[in-house]
């Protein structure tokens, strides 16, 4: 008998859901704190499948903990402990389930603005490319092919949309948002974690071709790196050893999952079907070695 140890959603007695994301349930812990769980949910093509990951949850956060850290030197952030016995008792009453998939948080005033940043001319920025020349206002030589890096990375803000696709806006539009000032930090701030995480990524075997971040105000004024860092859902991850600019690369955590469901006649909207185990299988050893590969530790 095999026992099933994925986590499909959470419901907490004591403590108040605010959302539930498409892999994430957030908690109110107090004035201060929020508590974000990684679920073992998977989504493709922007649909949450019906099969979870076993182990996803617990990357995502490990991984996130161990880039917050490491990037610390470049922006504060706001984890505060990915322990359960460091966290309050209201948590800690359920900790068989959040066990090694829970952020304790300082909560923040989240700024409305996606903070991407690309190394690489992929998804979004290869369609505007190819219909503009720009993307996101940056006019960029001609000729470029799909996948091929950039000569400098480019940061290209979106509107978070609640429903759908996020847009992407010119940093003139997201100064009419947040302010030239936050503008200014939330760009350099992105580019330099971007700059760093690239770096050290691709001396692990990892390209890095682009990431969003986001970014809050704590009680205290100070501008904090929130939500998650540089995971395979808030990235995307290429294995280096397989990149060849000029066509879509593989992606480094979804490709079976993404592959299987090309042969099936589904037409992307929910509800989307079951994954074999066998590809719920092979996706969780993507993730367990991209772990692996980036942190040099088991998980
Ligand atoms: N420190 C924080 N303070 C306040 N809100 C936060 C903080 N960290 C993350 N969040 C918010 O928590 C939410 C997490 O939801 P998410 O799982 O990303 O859902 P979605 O699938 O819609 O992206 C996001 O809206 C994010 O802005
Ligand atoms: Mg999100």
């Amino acid at each position: 008998m095999t026992v099933t140890r994925t986590v499909a959603e959470t419901s907490l007695p004591r403590l108040r859901l605010l959302r539930r994301g498409k892999v994430r349930d957030v908690y109110e812990v107090d004035e201060e704190h929020l508590l974000i769980v990684a679920t073992d949910r998977i989504s493709a093509f922007d649909c949450v499948l019906p099969t979870q990951i076993e182990h996803k949850g617990e990357v995502l956060t490990a991984l996130s903990r161990f880039w917050f850290e490491r990037l610390a030197r470049v922006t504060p952030h706001h984890l505060v402990t990915t322990d359960i016995e460091r966290m309050p008792g209201s948590v800690r009453e359920s900790a068989d389930v959040l066990h090694g998939r829970s952020m304790l948080v300082r909560r923040t005033e989240v700024f409305p603005v996606e903070c991407v940043v690309r190394g690489y001319l992929v998804g979004s920025g290869w369609k505007d490319y190819l219909r503009t020349g720009e993307v996101c206002g940056h006019r960029l030589p001609p000729g470029l092919r799909e996948s091929d890096k950039l000569a400098e990375p480019l940061f290209t803000p979106a509107t978070k949309a609640e429903e759908g696709h996020d847009e992407n806006i010119s940093e003139a539009r997201m100064r009419e948002i947040v302010g030239a000032e936050a503008t200014e930090h939330l760009r350099d701030t992105s580019l330099a974690l971007y700059r760093e995480a690239e770096r050290y990524a691709r001396s692990r075997g990892i390209i890095i071709a682009d990431t969003k971040f986001e970014f809050g105000q704590g009680g205290d004024g100070r501008v904090l790196l929130v939500d998650e860092a540089l995971t395979p859902d808030s990235s995307r991850f290429w294995p280096a050893g397989r990149y060849e600019p000029g066509g879509a690369q593989p992606s480094f955590d979804k490709q079976f999952v993404r592959d299987y469901l090309e042969t099936l006649p589904w037409d992307k909207r929910p509800p989307a079907p079951p994954l074999p185990p066998e590809v719920a299988a092979a996706t969780t050893r993507r993730y367990l070695e991209a772990y692996h590969l980036l942190t040099g530790k088991e998980l």
